[in-house]
């Protein structure tokens, strides 16, 4: 779907631009003008996901990356300023799902590695874009993934909710620390979104009604509906918005 919102002569970084959520913001950055670094660990689909965009008239190029990875992630930065020349938006979305485990029995090898990529890898995102974007002196739009369990938690949740809870206080400290510099930081919290993500989850109908009852508005949510989100938020229309966190979860957080 082509977005309203006009990006040419911008350039866009999207982390787990292979699948979910990042390829659906990837598509419609690129619908709107943007040029695309799609970055993810999976080279196979982050590549069909960059001919899939050029199909449609997109420009668009792909970058191996690991986040929790600081020399990874600055490559990544480096590959992008060097392939496009600048560095405009950038959406730090690659993450992982948590293990179902209670706080006291949470394995501790679990718990790294769900903070090492769904926390320290947006900080060191976060510190590379940044770097660009200062370094160019023309400033920048941010947005990070975090969750509906950045505001409220899950039971068996512990390292997930813990992440994306510090995502949310990352997000507003970067945007702090950075307003001077003209780059906007912001946030978001989707429900449960119809991705890989949870696919094991909703392999199983009762897990998968029983998810659905949690939003209000009767169904799961879709990648455009949060692409279209995020799109705005890098968007000129959003230049007031900065070191907020929006949630977007069919009425999950009203309750
Ligand atoms: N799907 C949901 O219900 C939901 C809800 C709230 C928040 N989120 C968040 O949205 C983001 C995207 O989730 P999704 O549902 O599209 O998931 P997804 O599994 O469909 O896509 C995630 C992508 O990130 C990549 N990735 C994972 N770890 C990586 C790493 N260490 N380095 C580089 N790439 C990595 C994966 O290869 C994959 O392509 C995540 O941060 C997730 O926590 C998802």
């Amino acid at each position: 779907m082509k977005t309203p919102h006009d990006f040419s002569g911008r350039v866009a970084l999207v982390t787990g631009g292979a699948s979910g959520i990042g390829l659906a913001c990837a598509r419609t950055l690129a619908s709107g003008g943007a040029r695309v670094m799609l970055a993810d660990r999976h080279a196979e689909p982050g590549e069909a996901a960059v001919a899939q965009i050029r199909q449609a008239g997109g420009e668009a190029l792909f970058v191996p990356v690991e986040v929790a990875d600081p020399a990874s992630v600055q490559a990544m930065v480096d590959a992008t300023v060097t392939a496009f020349g600048r560095l405009d938006i950038a959406v730090n979305n690659a993450g992982v799902g948590g293990v179902r485990q209670p706080v006291a029995t949470h394995g501790v090898a679990d718990w790294q590695r769900i903070i090492g990529i769904n926390l320290t890898g947006v900080f060191l995102c976060l510190q590379a874009e940044i770097g660009a974007m200062v370094a160019a002196g023309h400033g920048g739009a941010i947005v990070n993934l975090a969750s509906i369990l950045g505001s409220v938690g899950m039971a068996g949740t512990a390292a997930y909710t813990a992440s994306k809870h510090g995502v949310v206080g990352l997000t507003r400290v970067a945007a702090l620390d950075h307003a001077a510099d003209r780059i906007r930081v912001n946030a978001i919290g989707p429900g449960f979104i119809e991705t890989p993500l949870i696919a094991r989850a909703l392999a199983d109908p009762a897990m998968t009604e029983h998810l659905i009852a949690q939003h209000p508005i009767g169904r799961l949510g879709q990648p455009q509906e949060i692409a279209d989100l995020i799109a705005f938020l890098c968007s000129d229309q959003a230049s007031f918005i900065t070191g907020s966190y929006y949630t977007i979860d069919g009425g999950y957080t009203a309750r």
